[in-house]
């Protein structure tokens, strides 16, 4: 069945529970590490026919039921004029980081049409090569994750300088968000344009803020992406990590699939949001790195908490690591469909 990734974020019946990966494309594989031996990863981004590559290698090896296009969240940034790079082992890197009301003053919306259209032509070309296999999902960052690299000038844990604006200057922090969810939006729309028949927002890092944080700087603006995408007629998934605490808040905000990661049962999670959203996860990505006994045990234990409901999307609670075998990958796509097959 082609189509059960599809019809489970729409809480549809399925034959099997679908399951893809988030990086499904990246080092663990072979195959990609080539790739990045001939190109950088801004090159890949930005070459639609590697991209497209990229996108397929985990499909054509997996088996799984959904392909999410291969490229990076931060590529918005440059076009709204904050320039960044991958530094070889240490992740992204952004040249000036935002740091003032001054700076989030100058910063500009773009077209992503034009200053994106690599990306789109990616897509254009997926839905060719992917015609009649699985569906492709697009995706962007949303305004927290976005922000808090353009503001701590890379990877970060504590957030401090992100939640210092927010704290420091309210308004300035609010015009930046603002400014990213419309970027955001509007680049999701042109996803859809292009091809894209799911999207996922990734929330990566928001679950560093309370409830009542959360509420007051973020929820307005993921408000705004779902606002900006509802009448696009795609399904899509609301991603974070470190989120339990604010999964109601973030079933507010919006989103046809909310994102458990591993960090509370799935049933639990599930619980906390209601039946009438479907659930994506939940799990943990380090599972994939150890005994094979453990892993599978499990894989099982989160489809008996789904229980068979129609709305699961099985995925890790977050991306695979590139220390992963690929034998314990296809391991698990092989047991969700087995466990999961529907009599
Ligand atoms: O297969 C897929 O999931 C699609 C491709 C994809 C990439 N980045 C390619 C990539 C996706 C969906 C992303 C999203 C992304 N990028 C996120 C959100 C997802 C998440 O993990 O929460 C974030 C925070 C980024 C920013 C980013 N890109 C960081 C922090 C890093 C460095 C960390 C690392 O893993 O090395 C990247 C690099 C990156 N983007 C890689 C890949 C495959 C690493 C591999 C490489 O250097 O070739």
């Amino acid at each position: 069945m082609k189509d059960r990734f599809l019809r489970a974020c729409r809480r549809e019946a399925v034959d099997r529970t679908p399951v893809w990966f988030m990086r499904q494309a990246g080092r663990y594989l072979p195959e990609y590490r080539a790739l990045r031996r001939e190109h950088t990863l801004l090159t890949l981004c930005r070459t639609p026919d590697l991209a497209v590559e990229a996108t397929l290698q985990p499909v054509r090896r997996l088996g799984v039921d959904a392909a999410i296009l291969f490229s990076d969240l931060l590529l918005p940034l440059e076009p709204m004029g904050i320039p960044f790079e991958f530094q070889a082992g240490e992740g992204p890197v952004i040249l000036k980081p935002v740091r003032t009301a001054a700076d989030i003053d100058a910063l500009r919306r773009f077209e992503p049409r034009e200053d994106l259209a690599p990306v789109l032509q990616a897509i254009r070309l997926l839905r060719r090569e992917l015609e009649g296999g699985v569906p492709l999902i697009g995706f962007a960052g949303a305004p927290f994750t976005l922000a808090s690299y353009a503001i701590e000038g890379g990877h970060s844990t504590a957030f401090a300088l992100t939640k210092a604006l927010m704290y420091g200057d309210p308004a300035a922090w609010h015009r930046l968000a603002g400014l990213l969810a419309a970027i955001v939006g509007d680049y999701l729309r042109a996803q859809v344009e292009a091809g894209a028949q799911a999207l996922q927002l990734f929330d990566s890092w928001v679950g560093a803020l309370d409830e009542a944080d959360y509420r007051e700087f973020v929820l307005p603006h993921v408000r705004a992406i779902f606002a900006a995408v509802r009448g696009s007629g795609v399904p899509v998934i609301h991603f974070g990590t470190g989120t339990g605490h604010l999964l109601a808040a973030q079933r507010e905000a919006g989103g046809d699939v909310i994102g458990l990661d591993w960090r509370l049962p799935l049933d639990e999670g599930w619980r906390r949001l209601g039946d009438a959203v479907a659930v994506q996860g939940n799990l943990d990505p380090t599972l994939l790195l150890g005994p094979r006994p453990r892993l599978i045990e499990r894989v099982d234990d989160v489809l008996r908490r789904a229980g068979g409901r129609p709305g699961h999307v099985f995925n890790l609670g977050h991306g695979v690591l590139p220390a992963t075998p690929v034998e314990n990958v296809l391991a698990v796509v092989e047991r969700v469909h087995d466990q999961s097959a529907r009599g």
